[in-house]
């Protein structure tokens, strides 16, 4: 006849001295399970007499479910053993300092658009996107640049040696003015959007690269007047260089895709090596403007009757070197990470009009 009180005491051994989960599963199977000892004992009780199995067979019952509740107690406290040593291997020092200056920077570029978006949305503008590669009629047709136009030769265009599905011979954007036409083409008035992005023209020189950026805007709604652009460029204009006052002078101009059209100068001077913005004689040119051209309004299905607006387009580098005093415009380009070390901005600190911009 087994032992019972030797068979108790060297299962609870072994249950308390159980390390882990798995040397305890291990202890489980060796008693309890299948062909465990406990279950061996059991069996083994078919061939015992009647007062026997009585006896022994219910203190082998009591002692599977005392073994069982006793693996289970050992268990969860191995459990918590573990989580607790998982949560001291894990222990984060809250009270660290976080990095003082991630390595990477943000280049000014990506920095003045991020700028003039959070302006511009406070003014109510939505964001819109276009493709760099362009079809002629968008880059030029649709915005009443007519083939054989001279301003067609004005843009220094990049001509690819490939059509799009229509047979339209595709182009580098030039401006980001086609996304006023995709705008228009996919969006009821009225509409009131900027579209920040780069744009193309084969030309390098000091004050041109190849590639550089321009900042679109398009407001169309009903009996929108010139009046309008005035105001919302000056408070633009204060609001990105963050002064009281920037003087601005409206000279008329041409494009084709605006009529009336202007060009738009601040005001600065010049002190030893810096530009001043917003005061002084000389004038500097930031952006091109106008209230949009009936016809551009009819290629877009809009009845000019009914529907007026203005367009402008800044260009990004030429904000950028104004507020942020960089001297040379072929510098932006150039990948050196020492300029973007000094110029770049701060990954963590994104422009945003609560903290100014
Ligand atoms: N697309 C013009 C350019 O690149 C700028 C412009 C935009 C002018 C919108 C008027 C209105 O020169």
């Amino acid at each position: 006849m087994a032992d019972i009180a030797a068979l108790q005491q060297d299962a609870l051994q072994q249950i308390n001295n159980a390390a882990d989960l798995r040397q305890l599963d291990d202890v489980r199977v060796h008693w309890l399970g299948k062909k465990g000892q406990l279950t061996e004992q059991l069996k083994s009780l078919g061939s015992a007499s009647i007062e026997e199995k009585k006896t022994l067979g219910k203190a082998l019952n009591e002692l599977k479910v005392m073994l069982a509740e006793q693996i289970e107690a050992r268990k969860a406290e191995l459990n918590r053993a573990e989580i607790n040593a998982r949560l001291d291997a894990e222990r984060v020092d809250v009270t660290l300092p976080v990095y003082d200056k991630p390595a990477g920077r943000i280049h000014p570029i990506t920095q003045v658009m991020e700028e003039m978006t959070a302006i511009f949305a406070d003014f109510g503008f939505s964001v819109a996107e276009g493709p760099e590669i362009e079809s002629d009629w968008y880059n030029f047709t649709a915005l009443n640049i007519p083939e054989s136009h001279p301003a067609r030769q004005m843009h220094d265009t990049f001509y690819l040696n490939a059509t799009d599905d229509k047979g339209d011979p595709l182009v580098l954007r030039t401006h980001t003015s086609p996304v006023q036409i995709r705008t228009m083409l996919e969006q009821k008035p009225p509409i009131r959007i900027i579209a920040p992005g780069a744009t193309y023209r084969c030309d390098s020189d000091m004050t041109h690269t190849p590639m550089f950026h321009q900042v679109e805007g398009l407001v169309i709604d009903k009996r929108i007047h010139f009046g309008h652009l005035k105001g919302l460029v000056q408070d633009f204009l204060k609001a990105f260089f963050n002064l009281p006052d920037v003087p601005m002078r409206f000279r008329p101009s041409f494009f084709p895709f605006t009529e009336p059209s202007a060009e738009v100068d601040i005001a600065c001077r010049k002190q030893k090596d810096q530009l001043i913005i917003g005061q002084g004689d000389d004038w500097l040119e930031v952006l091109g403007c106008g209230m949009v051209h009936p016809n551009v309004l009819r290629n877009c299905n809009l009845n000019p009757e009914e529907w007026q607006g203005f367009a402008f387009g800044f260009g990004v580098e030429r904000l950028a070197m104004l507020k942020y005093n960089i001297p040379d415009l072929r510098t932006f380009f150039e990948s050196d990470s020492r300029w973007l070390q000094h110029y770049g901005f701060d990954a963590l600190n994104q422009p945003n009009l609560a903290g100014g911009v």
